[in-house]
């Protein structure tokens, strides 16, 4: 996957460079699974999240997703009318529950919207599958009548989420969908993700930049540094056995429950790389703490070093990088 956004310039709007928001980035998501993805602000991970649902249009690259036939489509092939029967089965739960509601439309309409716009259902059909969305995401559904500003923030997000399950999709890119809530809404709504992933066997894109949350969700994880993809290994295998040292750094920056456990804080030099003009190579070299000289001259490749653990580090099987255990 590519998505490049041009930076244009001077009086006739000339393109005079490109910001890499994703380059070349691959990943699968296994059906039932979540995959995590974390990683520092403008590192291109809600970009990410919508090219996979053409939500913005990639630059290059190929997405393939088994519909609920059972069949592999490519969804970069799919005309306007393809995309929108696809998207029934692809949708996206977004960070804000305030602004991603409107607030003139009643709750029966918010959660309804897809049902009518797909033609899946209306009149007294659509109030009994709103209600049963509501039920499912634990909503009151005598509720249905009344306007967003009546429900909390965790209420608000769960009519997002109910909203978003309205089609019965299969996949969904769930985007800082957790971040605004308090801790401990944050924790009802993560246990309502999983419920709702275990009876509807839904696969996730968890996008977060909370290492707490992810860790917690997720089957897998990706980390992703300015574009692009640097590790990917199970959550298990990437907290434990960090391989890139980019991951080592988030990792110890993360904080620890208990308080008696000491931790050493790798402090990361510099600003995040700009992509729209990155460094040469690698790059993390000008922040890594052991970047060598080949660091600055080669872009490491996205190689798999031991089974579905990749990494982009030319040093990947040297270092005695340090994980998260025990914490
Ligand atoms: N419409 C756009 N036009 C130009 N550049 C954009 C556009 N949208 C995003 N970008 C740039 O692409 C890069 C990736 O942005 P993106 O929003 O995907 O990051 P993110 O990882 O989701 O960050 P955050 O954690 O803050 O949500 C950033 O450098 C951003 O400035
Ligand atoms: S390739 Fe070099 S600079 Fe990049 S993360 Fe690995 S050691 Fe650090
Ligand atoms: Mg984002």
């Amino acid at each position: 996957m590519k998505k490049y956004y041009p930076i244009k310039r001077g009086f006739l709007k000339k393109t005079v460079a490109y910001v890499k928001a994703v380059d070349d980035v691959s990943l699968y998501v296994n059906e039932g699974e979540t995959f995590g993805l974390v990683g520092e602000s403008g590192c291109g991970k809600s970009t990410l999240g919508k090219s996979l649902l053409r939500a913005i249009e990639p630059s290059g690259g190929s997405i393939r997703f088994r519909d609920r036939h059972d069949e592999l489509v490519d969804v970069m092939d799919l005309d306007y009318k393809g995309l929108r029967d696809i998207r029934r089965n692809m949708q996206m739960v977004f960070q804000d529950p305030y602004s991603s509601l409107n607030p003139r439309m009643t709750v029966l309409n918010i959660i309804g919207e897809p049902l009518i716009c797909n033609k899946i259902a209306r009149g007294e059909e659509l109030r009994e599958r709103v209600k049963y969305l509501m039920e499912v995401v634990g909503l009151n559904s005598r509720h249905l009548e009344r306007y967003p500003h009546a429900f909390s923030g965790g209420q608000r997000q769960r009519i997002g989420i109910a909203r978003a399950l309205a089609t019965n999709p299969k996949f969904l890119v769930c985007d800082e969908a957790v971040s605004a809530l308090d801790v401990s809404i944050q924790a009802q709504i993560i246990n309502l993700f999983q419920d709702l992933q275990n009876e509807f066997n839904l696969s996730y894109l968890f996008i977060s930049h909370d290492l707490g949350v992810i860790q917690h969700i997720s089957d897998r994880v990706g980390v992703m540094y300015v574009g692009k993809m640097v590790e990917m290994a199970s959550t298990e295998e990437l907290f434990a056995n960090p391989k890139h040292p980019y991951t080592e750094a988030l990792l110890s920056a993360k904080p620890i429950p208990n308080p008696r456990l000491k931790k050493e804080r790798i402090i990361l030099r510099g600003e995040v790389a700009n992509p729209a003009n990155p460094p040469s190579g690698c790059y993390f070299h000008p922040r890594c703490p052991y970047a060598q000289e080949i660091c600055k001259q080669q872009a490491p490749e996205f190689k798999e070093i031991s089974s579905g653990h990749h990494v982009a580090c030319h040093l990947a099987n040297e270092l005695e990088l340090k994980g998260a255990v025990g914490i």
